[in-house]
């Protein structure tokens, strides 16, 4: 009989407990149950330096010169049967560490031709539905540079850390990501977006107003929302939008966050504990070796 699967948990989230970092634990435990081994990675524990474009990747011998982690986790991801990527959602796209690796991830793949492809499933999480207009597309190059083959890509939405374990059909959507990654199979992408990438495609606006449903006929960019037809709705980018997005979402989201914080924290208790840093015994935590500092401490 063949070995267990192995499925690996990247956290591309910084924010430790944060959404990205519960449901790739989810993720985990689901394939857990099945049988598989499965380990996390969290990127807050690599050193991950810019691409500065020197091009010594392609050009030199000795490959990219920054001596940080990016290659171990690129060699370490394809030592697995299968990826969990997760990544929240900064100003409509994926964090910047996570634009690093992309950036990076092209001279990894030069550097092994003819390897194993293996299923990724990309989970994303937002706080407000609307706002996420890149952030699949750009995890999901991240999940093709690392694995090659995406199972599929889930948008979640909740701004508290830990939130997104109140959200049952979500969890559910994560469960079968997870479970399409353990079979090595595809999940059909949503209507509406790009069955690759899973770029929205622009859709005809409403009537209505407000920034964020601009009315009229015309097409207005998913992106910035500017609409032609309509100069006197601001785009989201204008110092006043972006006021508006800080004031009228973000700081209130912290109330509504402590409201069912005890709720949070019970499905977080969930989750499954015993292991180290809180995970359950089925997780392993991996994290690239490297000497002592002098002097202890
Ligand atoms: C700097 C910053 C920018 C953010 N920008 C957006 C945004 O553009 N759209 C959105 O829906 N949520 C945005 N959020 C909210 C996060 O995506 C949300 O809190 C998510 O749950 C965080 O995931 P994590 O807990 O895994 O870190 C932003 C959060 C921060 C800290």
């Amino acid at each position: 009989m063949a070995g267990k699967k192995r499925i690996l948990g990247v956290v591309a989230s910084l924010r430790p407990g944060g959404n990205s970092e519960m449901l790739t634990r989810l993720a985990l435990e689901t394939v857990a149950a099945r049988g598989a081994e499965t380990d996390i990675v969290y990127l807050r524990d690599l050193r991950i330096g810019f691409c500065d474009g020197c091009l010594s990747c392609v050009f030199g011998e000795g490959g990219c010169h920054h001596g940080d982690d990016v290659t171990w986790l690129f060699t370490t991801a394809n030592r697995y049967d299968g990826l969990i990527l997760a990544s929240p959602t900064y100003l409509l796209s994926a964090p910047g560490q996570v634009k690093a690796l992309v950036d990076r991830g092209v001279a990894e793949l030069a550097r092994s031709p003819g390897r194993r492809e293996i299923p990724v499933g990309v989970i994303c999480v937002a706080g407000l539905p609307g706002w996420d207009y890149l952030v699949r597309p750009m995890v999901n190059q991240l999940g093709f540079l690392l694995g090659g083959k995406l199972a599929g890509s889930v948008l979640g939405h909740a701004p508290g850390p830990g939130e997104t374990l109140l959200d049952e059909p979500l969890l559910e959507k994560v469960r079968d990501l997870a479970n399409a990654v353990y079979d090595d199979r595809r999940l059909p992408a949503p209507e509406g977006v790009c069955p690759v990438c899973y770029l929205e495609r622009p859709v005809k606006a409403e009537a209505g107003g407000g920034p964020d449903s601009p009315g009229g006929d015309s097409l207005a960019c998913p992106f910035c929302r500017h609409d032609p037809s309509r100069p006197d709705v601001q785009h989201r980018f204008t110092t006043a939008s972006l006021l508006d997005f800080l004031t009228s979402w973000m700081l209130p989201s912290r109330e509504r966050f402590l409201a069912h914080r005890h709720e949070v924290k019970a499905a977080v208790a969930k989750l499954g504990q015993g292991g180290p840093a809180g995970l359950g015994p089925a997780i392993g935590r991996l994290r690239p070796e490297r000497p002592e500092p002098a002097g202890g401490g």
